[in-house]
């Protein structure tokens, strides 16, 4: 992604989409505004801040300021209640983090990447097989027709929550290169096999720490949210593990998973309904961090 060429779309099309999406609604109905602060890229964060800013101030109406990551927590919440605590898995293009929700609002860190986001090792092991950005669809649809036993991808044996992408990705391009060496040329049932094996291995080690994460803080209860959240194996391997553990596992619909503005109107709802609000004085902040 460059940017600057992010920053100039954002320009153009903030003021279409927000029409289209108001279309439905008399301005006058509307009683605040969510919008995002941070984290980010800041050319984007400082487009729709400032907009949403100029909005509040000529509707005389609140605005409040999320968090990203918190956003994709509540977009757990967008279709139903989750009973707290629970142990939330914020996997996307940017971000791999296991956080305890002790209730809305309260968050504990309890993990993250130590290298390479989970949906970004997708990204670049789609590049390596010649497929172009967002890569976790791509990977999904191949693996469907492929056999996720075909090559055993290492599954990185890290302490604690921590998890960790870039050796997996590195074990991909040296398997490729070793093909390239003998001359071998994968055929799509080949590219369908690679990409099966890699999503099963990356896929365990989310499973694996999310579940380790539950049960030693005896909370029988996960959700995961993110880009990734909406990979149809991940969902099904953590609803079997989850039944077998005892767990409920909660997701969002796929189409709350990847960055939507419904996550960011439901946080910003809970706050406004509480009384809370921002100031104008809010800066956009690229490193935000939830805790
Ligand atoms: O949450 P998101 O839309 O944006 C960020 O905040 O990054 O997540 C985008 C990421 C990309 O890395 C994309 O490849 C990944 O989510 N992703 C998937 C799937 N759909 C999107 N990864 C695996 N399987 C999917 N079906
Ligand atoms: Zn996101």
């Amino acid at each position: 992604m460059v940017p600057e060429l992010a920053s100039r779309d954002h320009i153009k099309n903030i003021v279409p989409v927000v029409e289209e999406a108001l279309k439905p609604v008399n301005l006058s109905e509307l009683n605040g505004i969510g919008v995002t602060y941070g984290p980010g890229l800041i050319g984007s964060l400082l487009i729709g801040l400032s907009f949403a800013k100029s909005i509040s101030y000529v509707l005389r109406i609140p605005f409040y300021g999320v968090n990203h990551i918190e956003g994709h927590i509540f977009s757990l919440f967008i279709e139903r209640e989750i009973k707290t605590p629970f142990v939330a898995l914020i996997v996307s293009g940017a971000h791999t983090e296991l956080i305890l929700v002790k209730r809305k609002g309260n968050y504990k860190l309890i993990g993250t990447t130590l290298d390479d986001a989970a949906g970004e090792s997708f990204d670049k092991v789609a590049r390596l097989l010649g497929f172009t950005y967002p890569g976790g669809p791509v990977i999904e649809k191949l693996a469907l027709s492929g056999n996720r036993q075909a090559i055993r991808f290492p599954r990185a044996e890290v302490a604690g929550y921590d998890f960790s992408f870039s050796g997996l990705k590195t074990a991909v391009l040296y398997y490729l290169k070793k093909c390239k060496a003998q001359n071998i040329k994968y055929k799509t049932a080949e590219l369908s096999d690679i990409a099966a094996s890699f999503q099963e291995a990356a896929i365990d080690s989310l499973v694996d720490k999310l579940m380790a994460a539950a049960t030693s803080f005896k909370i029988p209860r996960v959700g995961v949210a993110g880009g990734v959240a909406a990979n149809s194996r991940l969902r099904e391997k953590l609803k079997e593990v989850g039944e077998a553990k005892e767990i409920e596992v909660y997701f969002p619909k796929r189409e709350f998973c990847t960055d939507n503005g419904v996550m960011i109107a439901v946080c910003a709802q809970y706050y406004l309904s509480k009384g809370k609000t921002s100031e104008f004085s809010l800066k956009a902040n690229p490193g935000a961090s939830l805790v």
